[in-house]
């Protein structure tokens, strides 16, 4: 009988975790007591991001009104060849990958280019990473890909470096930080590259606050459970006894500081306990507690933000309302 051919062997995406499940929680904890016990509560949006939340994201990007991933996709689709072109890529590494759904289009376009060697998918989301991981080293026997446990607001510097890359921030996710924090994660990233390399930023743009606050408080209520998400991650990480529907959720558009902040406010009068932090909360009908702000963005404001952190604009590809901005590193 003649031999079955074996599969051709493909190497199985490495993981590298820069931030141990018990760092994690650390930090959980940490946000969690500093957040909960401010006169204005707040929670930090990393939160988010467990399996469940991780999936709901997923749904959010295939709703009717939240048109960012749609948008960001066609540009993505119009545009990688002269991205790729610009940033002479050997790897490319991306922060907040996720589903690494839209990855695929730089990476072919990469490919296609003759430089790429590397694929380096950079989330806190374990979940999100080995899913995401598995799909991609199938579809792209040539490149070697690695999934890296991390915070970008702390592991920057720790990330490999295995050639000249280009590094990705999709989705919006740096509106996700706050000016000041943006103003940090941008100087340490640039901080980090080395002359020739590059960033390219996906940022969604100030627009009709109408069209803004349908895409955070859609019709199917998708993004309110995602929204609520946040405190079921609470509830099974320090023990609290929230109930997720004691809570609305909550879509504002801030035309001052230009951006949408998600909040979560008390049905009714209530108390709950988290047991991980000795804390007894009393929320009053009412009130709020912000989980999210997402900054939307003008040219001139991005472009100004970047030459702060010692990156230099090269490229900028819009639809008028998402935009694809591409920086040097001198
Ligand atoms: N880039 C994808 C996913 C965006 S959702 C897209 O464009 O569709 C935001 C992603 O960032 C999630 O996968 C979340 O787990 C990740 N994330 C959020 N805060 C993070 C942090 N501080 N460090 C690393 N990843 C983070
Ligand atoms: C990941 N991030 C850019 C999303 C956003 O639009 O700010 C998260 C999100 N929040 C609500 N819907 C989607």
């Amino acid at each position: 009988m003649p031999a079955t051919p074996s599969a051709p062997t493909r190497e199985l995406p490495e993981l590298l975790v820069l931030l141990e499940p018990d760092a994690l929680r650390e930090g959980l904890l940490h946000d969690a007591r500093v957040g909960l016990t401010a006169a204005s509560r707040t929670l930090p949006p990393k939160y988010f991001y467990d399996d469940a939340g991780s999936e709901l994201f997923e749904d959010i990007t295939r709703l009717p009104e939240y048109y960012q991933t749609r948008a960001e996709r066609a540009l993505l689709a119009a545009h990688a060849d002269d991205i790729a072109a610009a940033s002479g890529a050997e790897a490319l590494v991306e922060l907040g990958s996720g589903s690494s759904e839209k990855t695929g289009l730089l990476l072919g376009a990469l490919a296609a280019a003759g430089t790429l060697a590397d694929y380096v998918a950079v989330d806190v989301s374990p979940g999100a990473l080995h899913g995401a991981l598995e799909l991609l080293a199938r579809e792209r026997p040539a490149v070697r890909v690695t999934g890296v446990v991390a915070d970008f607001e702390r592991h920057l510097r720790q990330l490999p470096a295995p050639g000249r890359r280009l590094v990705a921030f999709l989705g919006g996710t740096l509106g996700n930080l706050d000016p000041a924090q943006r103003a940090r994660f941008l100087t340490d990233l640039a901080g980090g590259l080395t002359s020739g390399e590059s960033v390219l930023l996906g940022v969604d743009l100030v627009k009709d606050p109408a069209r803004l606050v349908a895409a955070y408080d859609d019709a199917a209520g998708v993004t309110a459970a995602f929204n609520r998400n946040v405190l079921r991650v609470l509830d099974r990480q320090l023990g609290a006894d929230f109930d997720p529907d004691d809570f609305d959720h909550v879509a504002v558009w801030d035309a001052e500081a230009e951006w949408i902040e998600m909040r979560l406010r008390a049905r009714r009068d209530l108390r709950v306990r988290v047991p991980d932090l000795d804390l007894d909360l009393a929320f009053a009908e009412g009130e709020e507690m912000r989980t999210e702000i997402s900054a939307k963005f003008r040219r001139e404001g991005i472009c100004a933000e970047l030459v702060a952190a010692g990156l230099e604009p090269a490229g900028w590809w819009t639809d008028g309302d998402f935009a694809l901005v591409l920086a040097l590193r001198p």
